[in-house]
């Protein structure tokens, strides 16, 4: 006979590293930013799109670029059944992808969709920073602009500050289009080919290929050599810059403030024209204050396939968003019911009043956990309930149950046949529960 041995104990399992779980206190407040977004959204005219999490390598490589950071290092590739697949970093590449799929073109000039959902980009953590992180963003194709881009960042700054954030910062600036990014292109390489050594690897790597992408290096010595960089906004040609100016005309039109931001180049390779970031003045962002980023993409439909179609889009960072809207009061919760079953015979008739509470629309938790009168009341005070049904088999033989205000402390008799209509009525007359705080006790 083969000896037993015990079984070794598991190794503790973890969330991977830079990917969070959302447990239901954190995700009440991620509701409030997701529903404050879809319905700033949807009053812009944005309709919902949902694509896969996971696209054909190539799309984000063309897209987003083979010299981005992105691309180069962050991406989740992986092989599947003979197919090169990465799951999403980014949303933009697979709205354009999908407008072309379905001819969407040939069906609206204009069309308005919005996103919200996880991205993934194998990125160093840290706060703000994350591997698994969640957008919610916006893509609007068939405009050429420029009083649509002005009006998007409109819509961004009003899904922040319906949120509570304040001290937002908007910069802006222009890639120009064609051949204004040839022009820009060759002067960034003469300025910065004399200054070939003095680059990080990265950057001396990626000079000839992509020399855009310096201006977006984090790395001191890139920054030093950037510093005295020539500035795009010098080199617009006549229609990029006559766009720009009209991007500038309606924000102004707008009320909004803004900053141009010459070195704003960000780190995707498919913008052209317009460019915008919005930063959050928040301590605990540090350097991760860009809450919302975007610009127009005007080549990328065509690049697909599709017919020439001018795009421009956004997207922001939820988890960014929560650190800079900082602690705020929690969401109010509907006034619920506890329904504590003392006694078996008690079960039947609380899981009929639950069912039927529920069909009314009232929170409620049926507690049929053995437990003295005494350890279920205290349970309820902690659960949050604004009330709570008591019922003993002597009380249901008489047909009653006893209700509890817990935060009253009354109670009262309700014949068992009314007991429903009761507490539907008590429970959307109350105000709501104080609690479903953290911190509950004894349960
Ligand atoms: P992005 O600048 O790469 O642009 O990302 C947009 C926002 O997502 C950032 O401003 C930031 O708030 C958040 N974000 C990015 N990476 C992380 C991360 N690792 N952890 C936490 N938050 C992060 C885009 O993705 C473009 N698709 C935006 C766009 C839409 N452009 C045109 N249309």
């Amino acid at each position: 006979m083969n000896p037993v041995h015990p079984p070794s104990p598991p190794a503790k399992l973890r969330a991977v590293r830079g990917m969070n779980d959302i447990l239901p206190e954190e995700a009440r407040k991620w509701h409030r930013v997701e529903s404050v977004f879809r319905r700033v959204a949807e009053l812009y005219g944005y309709g919902e799109v949902r694509t896969p999490v996971i696209e054909d390598t190539a799309l984000f490589v063309r897209q987003i670029g083979e010299t981005s950071d992105v691309v180069e290092k962050e991406m989740y590739s992986f092989e599947r059944h003979g197919d090169a697949l990465t799951v999403r970093p980014e949303g933009t590449a697979g709205a354009a992808r999908a407008f072309v799929e379905h001819g969407v073109a040939s069906k609206a000039p204009i069309s308005r969709w919005y996103y919200l959902g996880p991205m993934f980009r194998g990125e160093r953590p840290a706060k703000g920073r994350y591997r698994q992180f969640y957008q919610a963003g916006c893509e609007l194709f068939g405009d050429p602009g420029p009083v649509c881009d002005a009006e998007m960042i409109e819509l961004c700054l009003r899904v922040l500050r319906e949120l509570g954030i304040r001290d937002l910062t908007v910069h802006i600036n222009s890639l120009g289009s064609g051949d204004t990014r040839v022009r820009y292109r060759d002067a960034l390489l003469t300025h910065l080919k004399p200054k070939l050594a003095e680059l990080s690897e990265d950057s001396q790597r990626r000079l000839e290929k992509n020399p855009l992408r310096i201006l977006d290096s984090k790395d001191p010595r890139d920054r030093a050599a950037s510093e005295t960089a020539p500035s795009i906004v010098d080199v617009l040609d006549e229609a990029d810059r006559a766009h720009f100016d009209g991007v500038c005309a309606a924000l102004d039109a707008l009320g909004i403030e803004y900053v141009i931001d010459p070195k704003l180049v960000r780190g995707l390779d498919y913008y052209t024209r317009t460019l915008f970031e919005i930063k959050a003045d928040a301590a605990d962002l540090g350097a991760q204050s860009t809450v919302c980023g975007g610009g127009r993409y005007d080549e990328m439909v065509e690049s697909l396939g599709g017919p020439k179609t001018p795009a421009i889009g956004f997207a922001m960072g939820l988890e960014r968003i929560l650190v800079a809207m900082g602690e705020q009061p929690p969401p109010e919760q509907p006034a619920s019911v506890y329904l504590a079953a003392f006694g078996k015979g008690s079960v039947p008739a609380m899981l009929r009043i639950a069912s039927k509470l529920r069909d009314g629309g009232v929170n409620c938790e049926v507690d049929a956990r053995e437990a003295k009168l005494k350890a279920m009341l205290k349970r309820a005070g902690s659960s949050g309930a604004a009330f709570c049904v008591i019922a003993g088999d002597d009380e249901l033989a008489r047909g009653v149950v006893t209700v509890k205000d817990l935060a009253a402390h009354a109670q009262e008799e309700v014949r068992l046949d009314d007991v429903v209509e009761h507490l539907v009525s008590k429970a959307k007359a109350s105000p709501p529960a104080l609690s479903n705080l953290p911190g509950e006790v004894g349960r």
